[in-house]
């Protein structure tokens, strides 16, 4: 049996993990640490409740007690640390709770890990460690890292510590760097569930700058296989790009969806640029495709469509969330548009 502490497990990308590594093996017991922030949400966990072999935990990575009793009591031996503040946007407005759970929440778990002799630690980052590309070229592991923005500045710590902690007291740290996510799931604050949710309330769609802006698109899924296979066969002290080499501009994504709900495009708004925009993000992954044997299953026009779909098919999902706090932070972002 793997017993791994799985942080972060009702975020996201997080749950869908859990969701997937317990549904195809027998031999992973998890325990999720989760804080329930704005982002965590346990009905993204609905097919693992119950499981023998899960057990959720509300708390924080920052709590040392915490992690350290949970290390004790679950005889921890594997770490995948999804726990984070994600969300750029919110990162601008309020840097502080970035850095505690980013950083020092990192911090935390590695000191666990290390006492506990932990046989891999898995750190899961992102592409935007790396900063901004030009019209050409691709991030590869050995870019210099160049964060913008106080999220990607607090990811870029955090994976500055987990790489010390390998160096200086041998902790098996591996670390995935993935390019933009989309899927089920996905709180509506980010480009895609945002532009589906709005497209499907005849609101406006807020399109940062000249809406030319490019991101490196990946299904969720195939994120977690990565993440998976880094798990299982990543070497310690190495770093893993995860992206599939589908790259475009924000305004294209957001005219697609127009056009598969059937939307006129006057629903667009272009709108202030987000500070520090960085310009475009590409990721080369070929390590992971050639160490690990790791490639991209999903096309982007099927993905996105079921994506598409599954936003229409779970309405009551994201309307639980937009009802609630999250008008606030709509308002101070956007303003009453
Ligand atoms: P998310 O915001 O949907 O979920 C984050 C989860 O972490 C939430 O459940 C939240 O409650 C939990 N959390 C936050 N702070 C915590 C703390 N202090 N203690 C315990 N739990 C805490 O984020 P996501 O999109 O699922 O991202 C997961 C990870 O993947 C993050 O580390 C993020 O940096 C990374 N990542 C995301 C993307 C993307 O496109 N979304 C791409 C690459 C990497
Ligand atoms: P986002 O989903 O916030 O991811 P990230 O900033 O981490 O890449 O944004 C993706 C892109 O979409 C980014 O270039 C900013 C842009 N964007 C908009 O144009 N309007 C929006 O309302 C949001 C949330 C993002």
């Amino acid at each position: 049996m793997k017993n791994v502490l799985v942080t972060g497990g009702a975020g996201f990308i997080g749950s869908n993990f859990i969701n997937y590594i317990l549904d195809k093996r027998d031999d992973y017991f998890v325990v999720n640490l989760d804080k329930l922030t704005y982002a965590g949400n346990l009905e993204n966990l609905i097919p693992s409740e119950g499981k023998k072999n899960y057990r959720f935990v509300r708390g924080d990575i920052c709590n040392a007690e915490l992690v350290d009793y949970l290390f004790n009591k679950y005889k921890i031996k594997y770490v995948i640390n999804f726990a984070a503040e994600s969300h750029v946007d919110r990162s601008i407005l309020g840097s502080e709770v970035f850095f505690r759970s980013n950083v020092i929440g990192t911090n935390v778990l590695l000191e666990s890990a290390r006492r506990y002799n932990v046989e891999k630690f898995l750190q899961v980052s992102t592409d935007e460690v790396y900063g901004s590309l030009g019209a050409e070229g691709l991030f590869t592991e050995t870019t210099e890292l160049h964060p913008n923005s106080p999220y990607s500045s607090s990811k870029a710590a955090a994976d500055l510590m987990a790489l010390s902690f390998h160096h200086t007291y041998g902790v098996p740290v591996v670390i995935t760097r993935c390019s933009n996510n989309y899927g089920p799931y996905q709180f509506p604050e980010k480009l895609i569930p945002l532009m589906i949710i709005n497209t499907l309330n005849n609101k406006k769609l807020p399109v940062y700058g000249d809406g030319m802006n490019v991101r490196d698109w990946i299904y969720v899924i195939d994120h977690n296989k990565a993440v998976e296979a880094v798990f299982e066969s990543g070497k310690p002290g190495e770093v893993y790009n995860v992206g599939a080499s589908n790259e475009m501009p924000n305004i294209e994504i957001v005219k697609l969806i127009l056009k598969e709900l059937n939307k006129d495009e006057s629903l667009i708004e272009y709108v202030k640029d987000r500070p520090g925009h960085d310009r475009r993000y590409a990721i080369d992954s070929s390590k992971i495709q050639n160490e690990l044997g790791w490639k991209p299953e999903f096309e982007f026009e099927e993905a996105i469509s079921r994506t598409i779909k599954w936003y229409v098919d779970n309405k009551n999902w994201w309307e639980r969330i937009i009802s609630g706090e999250y008008q606030k932070y709509y308002q101070t972002q956007y303003g009453s548009r």
